[in-house]
């Protein structure tokens, strides 16, 4: 495996980048952290839609901005991003710096449906709205990714099998 102490999820809601790190920290034996839960944690909130709704989007993204000012840089981890935290150039910034970034790529109508029952996504409520930021970002992860994993039709086995190949 390439030198790497630091693995970076990026990709859109319904991705799977949670699943994924959690099952890519049990195979390489690293370490795994997810930003929301920890956003969480800091707010004190009792959900990411309170955290939105109470607090707004712009105090999301500052503690966003916090935590992963704090584990950038940690070694022997895997870190689950938010899907907005990339439209944030010094979050992507810093976590480039010290760590390899991997997009999870998925289509929109697959989201979607792995999405389809999970009520704590503030910004997936509103599909049309859903779909523009989707149009928005997609280009961006790609960009800002030192590899790119299609996840459409494959399980969780099957994409963590295939980023350990790629990392290799
Ligand atoms: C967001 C994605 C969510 C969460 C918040 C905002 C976004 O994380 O951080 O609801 O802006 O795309 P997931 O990508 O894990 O769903």
């Amino acid at each position: 495996m390439k030198n790497l102490n630091q693995i970076i999820l990026i990709g859109f809601m319904g991705s799977g980048k949670t699943t994924v790190a959690h099952a890519l920290s049990q195979k390489l034996l690293f370490k795994y952290i997810e930003t929301d839960f920890l956003i969480l944690k800091k707010s004190k909130r009792k959900s990411i839609n309170e955290i939105f709704e109470k607090d707004g989007e712009t105090v999301f993204r500052e503690m966003e901005m916090k935590v992963i000012k704090k584990i950038a840089g940690l070694k022997k981890t895997i870190i689950a991003t938010g899907g907005g935290a990339i439209i944030n150039k010094i979050n992507i910034d810093r976590l480039k710096n010290t760590g390899y970034v991997i997009c999870l790529k998925v289509s929109f109508v697959e989201a979607q449906k792995r999405l389809a029952k999970i009520n704590d996504r503030p910004l997936f409520k509103n599909i049309k709205k859903a779909k523009k930021l989707y149009e928005l970002r997609e280009p961006l992860y790609e960009a800002y990714a030192n590899i790119v994993i299609q996840t459409d039709g494959k399980n969780i086995e099957d994409v963590t099998h295939e980023i350990i190949e790629r990392i290799n």
